[in-house]
């Protein structure tokens, strides 16, 4: 067996080097990922489950949201139904099963479990419910991946500051550990937060997203300083509690972009590219693996407070025992990718906060293909090139991706071939970082298992794999072929046909 895989490695590894010589950026290889390499979708609770105020689950700062008048989403919906995934747990299990894939990321309604968002009231037919769907993923041998928090914060909890307030470091520890108790037996990979950037400065900075707070210059850093904290402490919890027995691991998902430098030639574009990838995912990833915010970004901004007159940073700053207790807080990091943008320096200062204190200005290139979603452009070498900035910046982190999609045109129904397309390319370019960089990605999950409630822009932007009446679209054929592959194997050989025509529908 050794021999084999040593084997099979070797002829990967050459194949990949010898088609590297000569391919360009957008070229297709062929190739395998390893073999521990595993394969998702994945979904979040405010946006499927529906029953927002059924058996016991308490009000959260979405529901808050899209019941306000007027609406501050774009079609005025709600996630009351959504895809009414509380009643269809079983289905949805069995649609997870049909795409092939080796796991199911989902995330925790807090409000579900724990109404009051505390650990004094638990709700036992929130631990059912998911209770129920983990059994049922297993029956189906798909292994359940939880997101803890993706976005749906109870609230009573926002009622009290939110994530401003440092009470909800103790009570999103206590939370994770009812979640361990419960969960943890079958369960075997957790990622405490997702995307907590968009939480902080599109719902405590722009106010677009719940709960609805424009407050830029300082808030998102300190909604930021929180989470690091809370997700510190559901890391610790696990790590000291429960781990050796349950065995599992704990990470954080975090979301960017690929920020390619504007003119790749301008030393000024350059620095700003690196800029915006520090503000974006350093951010979180400096904190967790190096104890600290990354130095530019502490540097601008506390430079930045003081010539506003300010005896203290807008930026917090960790004491000796969070930076330790921060420092290491991970098994492993989840990255969720969709798109790239050209940054070069900003040509105005829209002022104090994260926009301006990073001095960049972002935009896309017309030319690259154009989404059902304005800030999302299919640019897959960008995947490649953000994955490799992870790895030389990190020292080589294990990842993985937790979420990548593409949102359909507005024409578009089930024949989705812009999808296609999005995913041969990025899978592709994930390929090529995996077996020619040599970058440490573990795990893939697709973004997402059906079209859903797509936060500010409601049901007009379409994720989904599926409909919401859990129809495949075209691109479920193709994934599935990929997946059962393990990539894209060589179409030369007989019984690899049908791998030809899948790759041939995207060519
Ligand atoms: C949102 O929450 C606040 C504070 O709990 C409450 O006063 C308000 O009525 C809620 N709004 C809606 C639309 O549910």
């Amino acid at each position: 067996m050794m021999i084999v895989a040593l084997f099979n490695y070797l002829l990967s590894f050459l194949i990949a080097h010898w088609n590297t010589e000569s391919f360009a950026k957008d070229d297709f290889i062929y190739g395998q990922f390893p073999s521990y390499f595993r394969w998702g979708i994945g979904t979040s609770s405010y946006q499927i489950e529906g029953a927002w105020n059924l058996d016991g689950k308490g009000e959260n700062v979405w529901d808050n949201f899209t019941h306000t008048s007027p609406s501050p989403i774009k079609d005025s919906s709600t996630g009351d139904i959504a895809c009414d995934s509380y009643h269809k747990y079983e289905e949805d299990a069995k649609l997870v099963k049909s795409i092939g894939v080796d796991f199911y990321r989902f995330s925790i309604s807090w409000s579900r479990i724990l109404p009051l968002g505390t650990k004094e009231k638990v709700n036992q037919a929130g631990i059912d419910y998911y209770n129920n769907l983990i059994n049922s993923l297993l029956h189906h041998e798909v292994s359940p991946v939880i997101s803890i928090h993706h976005w749906d914060l109870p609230q009573p909890l926002q009622d009290i500051g939110g994530w401003v307030n440092e009470d909800l470091i103790e009570h999103f520890g206590d939370f994770a550990r009812i979640l361990y108790q419960n969960f943890g037996d079958r369960v075997k990979q957790w990622f405490t937060f997702n995307e907590a950037w968009v939480i902080c400065v599109m719902g405590y900075g722009d106010g677009i997203f719940a709960p609805g707070i424009k407050e830029i210059s300082e808030t998102p850093y300190k909604c930021i300083h929180t989470i690091l904290k809370a997700h510190a402490r559901a890391y610790r919890i696990y790590d000291e509690e429960f781990k050796s027995q349950q065995k599992g691991q704990v990470g954080i998902t975090i979301d960017s972009g690929w920020l390619e430098p504007s003119d790749p030639n301008n030393p000024e574009d350059i620095e700003a590219s690196e800029r915006a990838l520090q503000f974006k995912f350093g951010m979180f990833a400096s904190p967790i693996v190096f104890g600290k915010y990354p130095d530019i970004v502490r540097k601008r901004v506390d430079e930045r407070s003081k010539q506003e007159g300010r005896s203290t940073s807008r930026l917090p700053s960790f004491d000796k025992y969070w930076t330790d207790y921060i420092k290491g807080s991970y098994d492993i990091i989840g990255l969720n990718h969709y798109s790239s943008y050209l940054v070069t320096p900003a040509s105005s200062d829209p002022g104090p906060g994260w926009y301006g204190d990073q001095d960049t200005a972002t935009s896309q290139d017309p030319s690259w293909p154009e989404t059902g979603s304005t800030w999302l452009r299919p640019v897959p070498w960008g995947f490649r090139k953000v994955l490799n900035w992870i790895k030389n910046t990190y020292n080589n982190p294990p990842l993985i991706v937790t979420e990548n999609g593409y949102s359909d045109l507005p024409n578009v129904v089930l024949n989705d071939y812009g999808r296609i397309e999005y995913y041969k390319g990025y899978i592709n370019n994930l390929l090529k970082a995996v077996i020619v960089d040599g970058c440490n990605v573990r795990g893939y999950s697709a973004w997402s298992l059906m079209d859903n409630f797509e936060w500010a822009s409601g049901y007009t932007e379409r994720f989904g794999l599926h409909n919401r009446e859990r129809i495949p679209k075209e691109s479920v054929k193709f994934l599935k072929n990929v997946f059962r592959s393990n990539g894209f194997r060589r179409p030369n050989l007989p019984w690899d046909r049908q791998s030809k025509e899948q790759c041939d529908i995207a060519a």
